[in-house]
């Protein structure tokens, strides 16, 4: 069969309709600029669905192979850069079935019991999974990396904040395992919303299913939509299963977190790297400097992922409102989900990327690090201890140290350089070793419950992490 036009063999408007869109139209309608990406999903989708239409008497097994041989030429076509996107076939799926039936005519069955509607949406699903198990991959490599910053700096002490004032000291380990925790629960809600995405459209129809005897466990088994024990997973309501994209929802829910925390993350190294901290150095590949000032050395990788986050919030947002007040069933509404997919799985891969290789390129300044971690106001709160363990309610520890603290500041020196008999005019309570309470790698060692900043456990936690991200 030859074909004039690729565009009249296919196209859904062809027999209702009198002429095509007009071009402003089709220019404002055609999504294959950017769901073209999902030509990997709609051949899988559609050799699949060709099985299917096999296994059930539509296509006869040399119309399946001619089909599959299609598939296989248009696939080298494409990877080799050579297929041609046609904004007058609309979408991925109309170019690519457009294509297939002009390569054979077998092509002209494989719309069979199918609309673009479940289509796009077996489409995404298939993509969501995909992008789900690459963005756990980058996740767990910025984990590494932060694992392995920790272990390169185990001795370092840095003052932890609360109010982005001096609290009391931790490792910088532990300030950077906090990172590895946050990043494991974003690695759970990307695999929840993955598990829940994890079901087979396909046989929805457009939005009513079909009258022919479509075997829908077939498709979802062929295409891995199963569950633990390998049985098929299929929606339960075709207009539901078109409609529906709150999958896409969870999966920007979760990347919008994941943003936010590498946005945290970003804020840290920033303020790290300014000369008024000056925790770190990072490496100069990871920066830039000013056009003006010479001196500038800017942390420009961290300042554009804390800055990306807005955009990953904002598709959230976007989809949100994409999908309030739709009426049932699909609506070409849904075909603007995409752009916002693909820009939060991009944006956060790129900047979780990033992120993985310039912390690699961070290294902690150990001598600033421990002057400022030498700071005797870091241990006030162990003051407290050691006098809660001499019997003192804390309550009134509390207020006795913040009378030392008065005092040393009206003396003009370091808590440190407060001699026992200052101590004693406060309170007898505090005992001979007082000023042991000041030695820091002591007082690290002393937090030993789980989850505090303690020598032992810092280690271990280390130690856990590094073997479960091998
Ligand atoms: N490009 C469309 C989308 O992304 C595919 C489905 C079109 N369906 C339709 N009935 N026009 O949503």
């Amino acid at each position: 069969m030859k074909h004039s036009s690729p565009a009249s063999s296919v196209v859904s408007r062809s027999g209702r309709f009198a002429s095509g869109p007009a071009a402003d139209v089709a220019a404002f309608s055609e999504s294959i600029c950017f769901d073209w990406r999902l030509w990997r999903q709609d051949i899988r989708g559609s050799l699949a669905h060709a099985a299917m239409l096999q296994r059930i008497g539509v296509l006869t097994r040399k119309e399946l192979e001619a089909i599959r041989k299609g598939f296989q030429s248009i696939e080298a076509d494409i990877e080799a850069g050579r297929f041609q996107w046609n904004p007058a076939l609309e979408d991925v799926h109309m170019n690519l079935e457009s294509e297939l039936t002009r390569r054979t005519p077998a092509g002209a069955k494989l719309h069979t019991g199918r609309s673009r509607n479940d289509q796009v949406a077996l489409d995404i699903r298939l993509w969501l999974r995909d992008e789900c198990a690459a963005v756990d991959r980058d996740l767990a490599d910025l984990q590494k990396s932060l694992v392995e910053f920790g272990q390169r700096h185990p001795e370092v002490i840095l003052p932890g904040y609360t109010h982005l004032q001096r609290g009391q000291p931790v490792y910088l380990a532990h300030h950077a395992l906090a990172y590895v925790e946050m990043l494991s629960r974003d690695r759970e809600r990307f695999s929840e919303a993955s598990a829940r995405a994890n079901v087979c459209p396909l046989g929805s129809g457009a939005l009513a299913g079909s009258t022919l005897p479509l075997d829908r466990e077939f498709v979802a088994q062929e295409l891995g939509f199963v569950d633990a024990k390998g049985r098929p997973r299929i929606t339960q309501n075709s207009m539901d299963a078109v409609s529906d994209r709150d999958f896409l929802v969870e999966f920007c829910s979760a990347a919008a977190l994941s943003a936010i925390h590498l946005s945290r993350l970003a804020e840290d190294l920033i303020l790290w790297a300014t000369s008024e901290f000056n925790f770190i150095r990072i490496a100069d590949a990871y920066t830039t400097g000013s056009s003006l000032m010479p001196q500038k050395k800017n942390p420009d990788v961290a300042e554009l992922t804390r800055g990306k986050t807005g955009r990953v919030v904002g598709n959230l947002m976007s989809l949100l409102t994409l999908l309030k007040g739709l009426p049932m069933t699909y609506n070409r509404d849904l075909q603007e989900d995409k752009e916002r997919v693909f820009d939060t799985a991009d944006t956060v891969r790129s900047c979780l990327r990033l992120m993985a290789g310039m912390i690699r390129n961070t290294s902690a300044k150990p001598e600033v690090c421990a002057r400022a971690s030498a700071d005797p106001q870091l241990l006030a709160t162990d003051l407290a201890d050691h006098l809660v363990l001499q019997g003192v309610p804390f309550r009134q520890a509390h207020h006795l140290v913040g009378a030392v603290v008065a005092l040393a500041e009206t003396a003009g020196k370091p808590l440190d350089a407060i001699t026992t008999e200052e101590f004693r005019s406060i309170s007898t309570a505090f005992g001979d070793d007082i000023g042991r309470v000041f030695e820091l790698r002591r007082a690290m060692a002393k937090r030993t419950s789980t989850g505090a900043p303690g020598t032992a456990g810092v280690r271990r936690q280390l130690a856990a992490w590094s073997r479960r991200l091998k």
